[in-house]
């Protein structure tokens, strides 16, 4: 695995294929997520790619297909965009907590990073090949190789030609203005703002305009939502609801479960974030399980990318349980109950995050250190 570049700190969930997420105090030390730190999720191992033979290709209904160098890409205007990925199996552990999920990374809140893609419009590619009447979907494919059984293909997925055509839709080289870590996709990798991480395909060698989404595993299959009484043994995949537009959703960062506070002015922060180009409106927590809402003061909104929010409070010393939801837009807002959106892929948990603590006796003036 090629993790050079990445933070020591890193919690790995699996080594084989690389799956890491930072620490809750790491994921909200700034707005902007450091290279080092921002979440990875893989498949498959990490592809080798050779920058001087690289072509991306462009087919399907277009009027002339094309075969991109690097180069080519480079030379077409360069654009920035910051946008947040959430994987859909983010908040997945609270998902096991209530209900086991097989097969599943256990991601805590931390499958979700913000950067400052540069690259190029997608949409200035799609020009270029012409998009043909009938074509509805853009299928991405990337280079990574996967196997199932006897069967190799590599990941995939599509987005709607719609949101193609939207200027937020980027084929990024850079991240935070360094070239793409091999981990998140060099030389070049999709970046479709306000939809699930999976739809942001990495290492991408091929783009097809095509009238269906990707038939490819990775969106006619996995990354389907179903209700919580099917399983692996009754599923029917093609009654599975495929994901796209992220749901509204938010996490709990400070304190952590089980963190002792010193009573007095206390702050209660964490992240929130929603789906499509819709933003966050509101935060609130409560702390009598969702009879009375506080609302949070919230760092700056705009589409694409999470907004940071705080509450600060007077409480008194003993135990107490702080429930979070978030609303966006469109009037959306986060569920009360896991139980009702458990299903057995563990994907698109937005229910109350909730998080259990203690305020102890105040620390006094002359008792604190320095
Ligand atoms: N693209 C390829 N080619 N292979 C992958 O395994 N994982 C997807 C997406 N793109 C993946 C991929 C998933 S599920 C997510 S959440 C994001 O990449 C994660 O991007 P990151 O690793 O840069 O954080």
């Amino acid at each position: 695995v090629n993790t050079r570049g990445k933070h020591p700190d890193l919690i790995v969930q699996q080594q084989h294929p690389f799956n890491a997420e930072p620490t809750l105090t790491q994921l909200l030390q700034a707005p902007t997520t450091p290279n080092d730190l921002f979440f990875a999720r893989n498949h498959a191992p990490v592809p080798a790619v050779d920058v001087d033979s690289y072509r991306l290709s462009v087919t399907g209904l277009v009027e002339k297909p094309l075969e991109l160098s690097l180069d080519d890409v480079y030379r077409l205007p360069k654009t920035t965009v910051t946008a947040t990925l959430q994987c859909a199996g983010n908040r997945r552990k609270a998902v096991f907590a209530y209900k086991h999920v097989v097969g599943e990374v256990p991601w805590g809140d931390q499958a979700i990073s913000n950067a400052v893609w540069g690259g190029v419009r997608l949409s200035a590619v799609l020009e270029r090949a012409g998009v043909l009447e009938g074509a509805q979907h853009v299928a991405c494919l990337g280079l990574d190789e996967l196997g199932q059984g006897d069967k190799r293909f590599n990941f995939g997925g599509s987005i709607p030609l719609k949101k193609a055509r939207c200027e937020e839709v980027l084929l990024a080289y850079e991240m935070n203005g360094a070239p793409l870590l091999p981990l998140h996709g060099f030389p070049l990798r999709l970046v479709a703002p306000g939809y699930i991480g999976a739809r942001s395909v990495k290492w991408l060698v091929q783009i097809c305009v095509q009238q269906t989404p990707s038939s490819n595993h990775y969106q006619a299959r996995a990354y389907k939502l179903f209700a919580p009484h099917i399983d692996a043994k009754t599923v029917d995949w093609d009654k599975g609801l495929m994901l796209g537009e992220m749901s509204v959703n938010s996490s709990i960062c400070v304190p952590e479960e089980g963190e002792t506070l010193a009573s007095g002015k206390l702050e209660i922060k964490g992240y929130a974030i929603t789906g499509g180009d819709r933003t966050v409106e509101r935060v609130e927590v409560s702390l009598d399980g969702g009879l009375r809402w506080v609302e949070a003061r919230l760092s700056r909104v705009e589409p694409f990318a999470w907004c940071f929010w705080t509450v600060r409070l007077d409480l008194e010393p003993g135990t107490h349980c702080v429930v979070a939801r978030a609303w966006d837009s469109a009037a959306n807002t986060q569920p009360e109950d896991l139980a009702k959106i458990w299903n057995f892929k563990g994907y698109m948990n937005n229910a109350w995050p909730r998080v259990a603590f203690d305020v102890g006796p105040a620390v006094r003036a002359d008792k604190r250190p320095g």
